[in-house]
C-alpha cells in the first residue's frame, strides 16, 4: 500500500466504537430522501477533478463504470460526458430522480449491501462518499461483493472520511470513519492490490453556514487478476 498525504489527522466526533447495528442507519436514508434537492445543490458543484482523474487515467475509453451511491448524479454526468458507459445505484429514490434527469444516464434503485449485478460485469466501481454510511461490521462483506462484480484487473475508487469509530452527524446520518492503515488493510484483506490512498481536504459550509474542513481518504486499487493455468500438451 502506498500513501500520499498532505494533511493532518482527522477529527471526526467519535460517539461509539464497534456498535454497527446499534445505529439507526435508516435515518441516513431518510435524510437523503427528505433533503434530496438541497443535497443536490450542496454537492452538485464540488470540484472532483483530481479524483475523477485517479480513475480515468487507469481506464480505456468506453469502459463500464458503476457509480455506487451515486447521489444526485454529478459524477455519472461527468463520466457519461467523457464517453464511459455508466450506471448509478442509490437507495434514495428522490436523489435518483435528480441523477437520472441531470445526467441522462441509467440508474438503479438498490442497496449497495445487496448488489444486483453479475460477477465480473464492470471495469470500474466508483464509490465516492458512500461506503462511509455502511456499518463498520458489514463493510468487509460489501467490499468483497464489490470485488466480485469487477472484471479481472478492474479498478475500484472509494472515498471515506478520515477518523476512527462510528458516529451520527447532526443531520442524523450514520458514518464509519477510517484511518489510512485500517482502510488500506481492509482493502488488501478482501483481495484488492496496488492500493494507493491519498488524503485530501475539502472546505465546505455546514448547516449553520460555518466553514468546515473535511478530511477525506481517497483510495484507488485493483482487483487482482486470476492466475492463468497453462496446460502444455504432452505426457509424462
Ligand atoms: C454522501 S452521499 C454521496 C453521493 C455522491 N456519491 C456524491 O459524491 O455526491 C452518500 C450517498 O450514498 C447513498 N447511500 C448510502 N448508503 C447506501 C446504501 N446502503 N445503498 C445505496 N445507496 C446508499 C445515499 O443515498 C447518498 O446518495
Amino acid at each position: 500500500m502506498t500513501e500520499r498525504s498532505d494533511s493532518s489527522p482527522g477529527s471526526g466526533s467519535t460517539l461509539r466504537r464497534g456498535l454497527g447495528d446499534a445505529f439507526d442507519t435508516g435515518s441516513t436514508r431518510r435524510y437523503y430522501e427528505e433533503h434530496a434537492e438541497a443535497y443536490a445543490r450542496e454537492t452538485g458543484s464540488a470540484d472532483l477533478r483530481q479524483v475523477w482523474r485517479l480513475l480515468t487515467e487507469r481506464l480505456s475509453p468506453r469502459s463500464r463504470i458503476l457509480d455506487l451511491g451515486c447521489g444526485a448524479g454529478r459524477d455519472l454526468a461527468y463520466f457519461g460526458r467523457a464517453g464511459y458507459r455508466v450506471i448509478g445505484l442509490d437507495y434514495s429514490f428522490n436523489l435518483l430522480k435528480i441523477a437520472r434527469a441531470d445526467s441522462n444516464q441509467r440508474v438503479v434503485l438498490g442497496d449497495l449491501a445487496m448488489l444486483p449485478f453479475a460477477t465480473e460485469s464492470f471495469d470500474a466501481v466508483w464509490a465516492v462518499a458512500s461506503l462511509l454510511h455502511v456499518p463498520r461490521q458489514r463493510i468487509r462483506v460489501v467490499a468483497r461483493d464489490i470485488r466480485k462484480i469487477l472484471k479481472q484487473s478492474g479498478v475500484f475508487v472509494a472515498s471515506v472520511k478520515r477518523g476512527t469509530g462510528e458516529r451520527v452527524d447532526e443531520r442524523g446520518r450514520y458514518f464509519a470513519d477510517y484511518e489510512v492503515s485500517e482502510w488500506g488493510g481492509l482493502l488488501g484483506d478482501v483481495g484488492f492490490v496496488d492500493v494507493e490512498i491519498q488524503t485530501m481536504k475539502e472546505e465546505r459550509r455546514d448547516l449553520h453556514d460555518n466553514a468546515v474542513q473535511i478530511d477525506w481518504l481517497v483510495s484507488v486499487c485493483k482487483k487482482r487478476s486470476a492466475r492463468k493455468m497453462v496446460v502444455r500438451p504432452g505426457g509424462l
